[in-house]
């Protein structure tokens, strides 16, 4: 019986298995109980040796039992040890990391510039009033200049902006003289009914500028555009003005940037003349100042318009605006940004 059942136990595979050979052998119905139950049978002189006999048998059962209780605990252990560990030598997994799109570079670019010179950043709505899209820009209804900015309309007086203009409305009538001079960009979109291709895109980014403060000039102008267009492509840039068209400007100029390099072996926007065409400007027309009530003999100021993408597209090299909207990973991925 003990080598049996030592036998069985050293194969037992699990506690559950040990427990029933021990109620087996060692239980109140088992072969060992029975036997020291049956010792008032015996005579005086067999009972001790029967008795430690059993009982000897009974203790090397029960360490047997306990013993390989022990090592399949520890078995269990190594294996669950095993199958949680961490190897914490394993090289990570790369974890993917975005980037913010080169329009949002390029404009907070320009923010922080303008921002340093002390210029308020001012957000406009998308959805604008006609009054203060062309209205209030001295574009009236019947002005022929409406037809450069194909709109698209939402009703007879509300229609999504075609540039960030109307912010210079909006913030000229709020701003309050006593404080100070008024000193304002506004980054955004604006919409304009054109048919998609390379350089055309039904929406695009304006950034728009405006200084309002007693006697500002041209001079303050160049000099502002000069100071932006060098920190922006190059210290060694200057810039040229040549007169223009907006309604809302008078004058009104083309503002162009000496040729740079742009993104990429041989990359060069200078194509034949050294200069290249960035933004639109001027200085504010008298009526535009009249219309948010601010006498314009008394105060003056200049404006200028700027396109992002076109930005983008002249420093990256990029030759199709559809870039910036369509959202392909391996374009946008290119600009990391710092
Ligand atoms: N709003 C003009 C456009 O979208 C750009 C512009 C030109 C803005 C001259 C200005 C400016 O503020 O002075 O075509």
């Amino acid at each position: 019986l003990k080598e049996v059942t030592l036998s069985k136990i050293k194969e037992s595979r699990s506690i559950n298995e040990l427990n029933q050979i021990r109620v087996d052998v060692l239980g109140k119905k088992g072969p060992i109980t029975e036997v020291l139950r049956g010792m008032k049978e015996l005579s005086a002189e067999e009972r001790p040796k029967v008795g430690s006999y059993a009982n000897e048998i009974r203790d090397a059962i029960t360490q047997a039992i306990e013993e390989a209780k022990t090592s399949l605990e520890a078995a269990a252990l190594e294996k669950a040890l095993a199958e949680e560990s961490i190897d914490v030598t394993l090289p990570g997994k790369q974890m993917p990391q975005g980037t913010r799109h080169v329009l949002t570079q390029i404009m907070e670019e320009i923010e922080d510039i303008f921002v340093g010179m002390g210029y308020q950043v001012v957000e406009g709505f998308e959805v604008e009033k006609d009054h203060y899209n062309f209205e209030r820009m001295n574009l009236p209804k019947d002005h022929p200049a409406r037809d450069m900015q194909d709109t698209f309309y939402i009703s007879d007086e509300v229609l999504i902006r075609t540039h960030t203009s109307p912010v210079q409305a909006r913030t000229m009538e709020k701003h309050d003289f006593s404080k100070g001079p008024l000193r304002m960009i506004s980054p955004g979109k604006v919409f304009r009914r054109d048919t998609d291709d390379a350089t055309h895109s039904h929406q695009f980014h304006q950034i728009e500028g405006l200084v309002i403060d007693k006697n500002v000039t041209m001079g303050d102008l160049k000099g502002t555009l000069e100071v932006m267009m060098q920190k922006m492509f190059g210290a060694d840039r200057s810039i040229r003005l040549r007169p223009s068209y907006f309604p809302f400007t008078e004058p009104s100029v083309e503002v162009d940037v000496s040729c740079f390099k742009c993104g990429g072996a041989g990359c060069n926007v200078c194509k034949h003349t050294g200069w290249i065409e960035i933004l639109g400007a001027g200085m504010v027309h008298p009526n535009v100042l009249e219309m948010s009530g601010i006498d314009p003999k008394e105060y003056s100021g200049f404006a200028f318009g700027l396109g992002p993408d076109r930005v983008a597209m002249l420093r990256y090299g990029v030759n199709d605006i559809r870039n910036f909207y369509q959202n392909d990973v391996r374009f946008i991925s290119q600009f990391k940004g710092e």
